[in-house]
């Protein structure tokens, strides 16, 4: 069986940013509006008032100062409450695809890999924008890789990891010389920003990881995956009943039901002792305790989740050394969050260190691999 390793990581960031002031000001005049227009029906109690959202209840209860989108003035429009996208014709490149190619990209160069040398593209993210062809087809044709194969998946914000799983073992049973994993997030797609409760929480990027062998690997921030765990449990809580079968049951792409909703109450309570009992486990099935890893790369969701966590897991707070936050400038990224966490913080890491990624999410979900710097 082949040593792996995570040899290089890529970042597309979307290109126009979002502040909680623009999108709460954005918000309020929706609200003003809607209470306007239905001012009769919420006298006479038939339809309920909506209230205001604020900059100071986001940032206590997140952590998220920003977030980056790939279309601004649709979102901020009261009138629109959504980005505004082109339609691409069939023989221009999608816009998941764009953005996956950018970040696969910069992690090609890190890695020093061709694309002669990639046998396997996988395209993971919560969400895709076509059923088919798979995405990562088009990526792996854009790229110039001629050879092997590509899929999608998607295990929502877990999809980066479960997808890293298959990329390592699909290195460690040599089916690949190196694996591509690419996570198109387009989440500003799939929230709800009429919805005071969730407004806020997600921002649209792409990460890309290359997973090769060690042997081949010349990266110098190259880090070798000691093992991969994942793990399921089924929930409601987090839930988005958009599909392919909407249309046959008459459902309006509209109803609250085809966007992300979530329980977030509920989704931290049980989240949060779920994940930090999957890091230890993982751990100890390598004999290792959580104050032995130099860096943890959590799932990027809520700053008090990691928080907790980071308690759980080490009997005291985390630093931001320690389990870094890039939330606050990218908001929830689904899956891509531990990713752009980990590539942003690795590099200063000596040989030897270990870290940890881990993600978490709808399903429920959690994957996590542990690595050491070569
Ligand atoms: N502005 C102002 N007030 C708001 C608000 C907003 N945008 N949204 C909600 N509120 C109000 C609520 O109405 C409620 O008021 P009440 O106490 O009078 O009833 C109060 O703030 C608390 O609301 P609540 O929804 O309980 O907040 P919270 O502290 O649970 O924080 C989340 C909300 C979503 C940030 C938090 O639950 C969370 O992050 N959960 C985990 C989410 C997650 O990781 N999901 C995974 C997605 S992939």
């Amino acid at each position: 069986m082949n040593r792996v390793v995570i040899s290089a990581s890529g970042l597309y960031t979307a290109p126009h940013t979002i502040s909680n002031q623009e999108l709460v000001t954005s918000y309020n005049a929706f609200v003003g509006q809607f209470n306007a227009a239905n001012a009769a029906r919420i006298v006479a109690g038939e339809v309920a008032a909506l209230e205001e959202s604020s900059v100071d209840f986001i940032e206590k209860a997140s952590g998220i100062t920003r977030r980056y989108v790939m279309d601004k003035a649709g979102v901020l429009d009261p009138q629109r409450m959504r980005p505004k996208f082109v339609p691409r014709g069939n023989d221009q490149l999608s816009m998941q695809a764009e953005m996956a190619v950018a970040a696969a990209g910069e992690a090609l160069v890190v890695a020093g890999r061709s694309a002669t040398e990639v046998d396997a593209v996988i395209c993971a993210a919560s969400n895709m924008q076509r059923p088919y062809p798979a995405m990562a087809v088009e990526i792996q044709r854009a790229l110039g890789i001629s050879q092997g194969y590509a899929f999608d998946m998607n295990v929502a914000c877990s999809s980066a990891t479960f997808a890293l799983e298959l990329a390592v073992n699909a290195i460690r049973c040599d089916t690949a010389r190196s694996v591509l994993v690419v996570n198109p997030e387009i989440c500003s797609a799939h929230l709800a920003w009429q919805d005071r409760d969730c407004h806020f929480i997600f921002g649209d990027v792409c990460t890309a990881i290359v997973v090769e062998r060690l042997e081949t690997a010349t990266s110098p921030n190259a880090w070798e995956v000691l093992g991969s765990q994942l793990a399921t449990s089924f929930s409601n809580n987090i839930r988005n009943n958009a599909g392919f079968l909407s249309r046959c049951e008459d459902r309006d792409p509209t109803e609250r039901d085809q966007l992300f909703v979530q329980e977030g109450r509920r989704v931290f309570k049980e989240v949060c002792p779920m994940a930090a009992e999957h890091i230890t486990r993982h751990l100890a099935s390598l004999d290792l305790a959580p104050a032995q890893v130099r860096r943890f790369w959590l799932h990027q969701a809520n700053l008090a989740m990691n928080q907790l966590i980071g308690r759980r897991l080490l009997g005291r707070e985390a630093t931001a050394d320690e389990a870094p936050v890039i939330l606050d400038e990218f908001a929830n990224t689904a899956s891509a969050g531990s990713i752009i966490a980990f590539h942003r913080h690795s590099a200063d890491l000596a040989a030897g260190d270990l870290g940890l990624i881990c993600s978490f999410g709808a399903g429920y979900s959690i994957g996590s691999l542990i690595v050491r710097k070569c």
